[in-house]
């Protein structure tokens, strides 16, 4: 415990020096850490005199947060916990310490952002981390359950599940995946594990265990989408949920551009009058009169794959069928 609290004080950079060991004990993401993705900010006070604090972050400065009234020391004690939207690559974080209008104390740290997706090229001072580590999960013990029976890791009840009271800000999307909207976060996470609450079980694996009918159909197809065959559903869907229909990491057409880059600098299917290829979206798709739906790249492929060549929908045998789905003569 002091060892980490040791390493702590090299990157902190303390200018009044009349802690010991600092005013702040960076619990989440830890200074110089790599985080994929935006979900909160977690620190101790040290310093028992605060009544407010403000966090610059990269230039931006915080409204003052009451960390001082009983209210708050009540439900949090010295714990300063924050949802976070971190920006792309580094990240500088200043906390300034107040006592009224007095700043008594300043401190901080880096931290980089670098989500999956994102080919953003993590700098090498900096280095993975994981919330779920011993030395961690003490500190929130007292207030919080950190070793849920299979039975309460399961619960449905949004106020018994510990799982989904400090993880709620995730499932805060417009489409949130069957199972994890009923909690069942047991199902796809193990409570041990190395690091705790891995998932067992990989990609499609993982998947079918509960989609069994669609690796059924899958077999039968005579082209299966690259991806697909590879197992990896997570590089277009969310296993908890996005603002995206299907769970999907982006808008359908961004996602399948993310691969297929080579489509947006060709006409593609066809060059029109006016010089530009077949309208790709922001026009309805006639085939699915009345759902409000956009033409999109599904619109003519399936996404997972199909019996004819570029997974033609409706297995549209060659062009000419594709085209009169929408085309009529
Ligand atoms: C005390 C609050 C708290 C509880 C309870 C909690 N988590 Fe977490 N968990 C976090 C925080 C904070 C992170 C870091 C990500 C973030 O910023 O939200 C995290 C990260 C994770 C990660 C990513 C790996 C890691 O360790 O960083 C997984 C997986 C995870 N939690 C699963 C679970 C599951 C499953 C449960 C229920 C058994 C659970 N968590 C309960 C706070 C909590
Ligand atoms: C002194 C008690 C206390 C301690 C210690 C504590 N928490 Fe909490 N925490 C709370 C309370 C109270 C809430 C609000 C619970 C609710 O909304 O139902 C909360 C909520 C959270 C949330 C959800 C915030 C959100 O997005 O709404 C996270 C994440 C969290 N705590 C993480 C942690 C972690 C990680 C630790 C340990 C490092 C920790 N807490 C230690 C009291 C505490
Ligand atoms: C359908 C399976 C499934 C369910 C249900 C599920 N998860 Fe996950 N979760 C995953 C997978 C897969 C990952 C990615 C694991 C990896 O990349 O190592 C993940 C990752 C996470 C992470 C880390 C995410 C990040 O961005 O760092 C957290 C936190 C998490 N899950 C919490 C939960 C909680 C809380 C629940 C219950 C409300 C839950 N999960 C339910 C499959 C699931
Ligand atoms: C624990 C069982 C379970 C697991 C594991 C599971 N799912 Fe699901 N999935 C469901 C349920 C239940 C639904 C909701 C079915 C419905 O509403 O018709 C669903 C629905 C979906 C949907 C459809 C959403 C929509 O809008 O129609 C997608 C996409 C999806 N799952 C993808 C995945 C992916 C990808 C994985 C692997 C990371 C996975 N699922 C793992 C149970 C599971
Ligand atoms: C290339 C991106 C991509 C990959 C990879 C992918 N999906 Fe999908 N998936 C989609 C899209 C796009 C939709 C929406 C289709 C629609 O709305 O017509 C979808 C829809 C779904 C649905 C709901 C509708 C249906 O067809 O049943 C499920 C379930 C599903 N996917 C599961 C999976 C599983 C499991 C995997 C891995 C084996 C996977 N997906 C891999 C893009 C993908
Ligand atoms: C993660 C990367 C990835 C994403 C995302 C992706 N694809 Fe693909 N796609 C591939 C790979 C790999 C292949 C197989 C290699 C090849 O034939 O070029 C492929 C093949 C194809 C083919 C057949 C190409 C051929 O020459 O036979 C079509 C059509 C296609 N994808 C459409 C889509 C659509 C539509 C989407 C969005 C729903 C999408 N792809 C998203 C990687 C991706
Ligand atoms: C109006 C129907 C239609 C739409 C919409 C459409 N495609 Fe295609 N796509 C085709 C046809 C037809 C082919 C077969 C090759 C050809 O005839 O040009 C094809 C071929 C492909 C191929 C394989 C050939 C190549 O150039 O690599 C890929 C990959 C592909 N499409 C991806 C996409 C993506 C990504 C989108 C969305 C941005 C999209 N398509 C939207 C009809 C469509
Ligand atoms: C999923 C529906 C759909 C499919 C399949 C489809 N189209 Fe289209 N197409 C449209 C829509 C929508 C427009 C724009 C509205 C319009 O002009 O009718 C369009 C426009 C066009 C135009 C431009 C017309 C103009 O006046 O500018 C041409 C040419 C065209 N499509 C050819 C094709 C060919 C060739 C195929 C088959 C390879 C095809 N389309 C498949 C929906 C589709």
């Amino acid at each position: 415990m002091l060892k980490r609290l040791m390493v702590y004080i090299s990157v902190i950079v303390v200018f009044s020096m009349s802690e010991a060991w600092g005013a702040i004990n960076f619990i989440y993401p830890s200074p110089n850490a790599v985080v994929t993705s935006s979900g909160h900010f977690i620190f101790r006070l040290n310093q028992v005199e605060t009544s407010t604090l403000r966090i610059t972050h990269n230039g931006l400065v915080s409204d003052p947060v009451d960390v001082g009234s009983p209210e708050y020391r009540k439900l949090f004690q010295d714990y300063f916990i924050a949802q976070s939207l971190w920006d792309l690559g580094v990240n500088k974080l200043v906390i300034d310490l107040y006592n009224g209008a007095q700043k008594i104390e300043s401190a901080e740290m880096y931290i980089f952002y670098a989500p999956a997706d994102s080919n953003q090229k993590v700098l090498p001072e900096y280095s993975p981390i994981t919330m779920h580590r011993p030395e961690n999960e003490l500190l929130c013990q007292s207030c919080h359950i950190m070793n849920p029976t299979p039975a309460q890791m399961n619960s449905t009840f949004e106020n018994k599940n510990p799982c989904f009271i400090c993880h709620k800000k995730m499932l805060a999307v417009k489409y949130i995946h069957g199972p994890a909207g009923s909690y069942s976060c047991g199902y796809c996470h193990a409570s041990k594990g190395n690091p705790k609450h891995a998932v067992p079980k990989r990609g499609s694996a993982l998947c079918f265990e509960c989609h069994s009918d669609m690796s059924i159909q899958l077999k039968k197809k005579k082209y299966i989408h690259g991806p697909v065959e590879a197992g990896m559903c997570d590089v277009c869907h969310d296993p908890h949920g996005s603002q995206y229909e299907a769970q999907l990491l982006q808008p359908i057409n961004e996602l399948c551009l993310s691969c297929h880059g080579h489509i947006r600098k060709q006409k593609h299917v066809v060059r029109v009058t006016t010089g530009e290829g077949h309208p790709l979206s922001g026009i309805n798709d006639p085939s699915k009169k009345g759902s409000g739906r956009q033409m999109s790249c599904i619109s003519c492929h399936l996404p997972h794959g199909g019996d004819v060549r570029y997974y033609f929908t409706n297995n549209a045998d060659d062009r000419m069928a594709l085209c009169q789905m929408c085309h009529n003569k």
